[in-house]
C-alpha cells in the first residue's frame, strides 16, 4: 500500500562551471525505475492547476526544469505540499498517489518522467473512488 512515506524529494548531480551549470538523471542511478515517457507542463497561466488525478500503477518524477511549482500529494491520508524550485532535484511519486500541481510561476518548465505510456485507463479522476480504494487497501493490510 503507497503512502507518503515512499515519496522521495532527490538530489541531482550538478555540475557547477563558470560556463553555467549542468544536471541529469539516468535510469536506476537517480530514479527508482525505468524511463518509458517524458512529457512537460508549460505556459501556465496564473492560478491554474494541473493534475487532479492518481494513477492505478504509474510512477513518476517531476523536476522544475525552469520556475517553480508546488505539487500537492495525498495518500488518502494525509496530504503534503513539496515546492519544486531548482532543477537540480526532483520529486519521485509512487503510484496511487493523488496529487496536483499548482502555484505555477511566470515560465514555469515542469518536465515529468513515467515508467509507462500514456493510458487513460490507469487513470482514477474520482477522488471519493480514491479514497475508498485506499481505505479498503488499509483494512486488508491490518
Ligand atoms: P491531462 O491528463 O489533462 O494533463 P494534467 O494531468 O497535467 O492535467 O492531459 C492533457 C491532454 O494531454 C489529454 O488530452 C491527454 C494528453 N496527454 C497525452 O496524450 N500524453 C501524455 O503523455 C499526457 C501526460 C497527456
Amino acid at each position: 500500500m503507497e503512502r507518503l512515506d515512499r515519496v522521495q524529494l532527490i538530489n541531482l548531480p550538478k555540475f557547477l562551471d563558470a560556463r553555467g551549470n549542468l544536471s541529469f538523471f539516468e535510469n536506476e542511478a537517480q530514479i527508482p525505475f525505468t524511463i518509458k515517457r517524458s512529457y512537460w507542463i508549460y505556459d501556465v497561466p496564473g492560478g491554474e492547476q494541473r493534475g487532479g488525478h492518481a494513477y492505478k500503477s504509474l510512477q513518476e518524477f517531476i523536476v522544475a526544469l525552469s520556475g517553480s511549482f508546488d505539487v500537492v500529494l495525498d495518500d488518502g491520508f494525509e496530504k503534503k505540499t513539496y515546492s519544486l524550485n531548482r532543477s537540480y532535484f526532483g520529486l519521485y511519486v509512487p503510484k496511487n498517489i493523488w496529487r496536483h500541481m499548482e502555484n505555477f510561476s511566470t515560465n514555469a518548465l515542469a518536465l515529468i518522467v513515467a515508467d509507462q505510456p500514456f493510458d487513460r485507463d490507469d487513470y482514477i479522476y474520482d477522488y471519493s473512488e480514491f479514497t475508498s480504494i485506499k481505505k479498503g487497501e488499509k483494512e486488508h493490510s491490518i
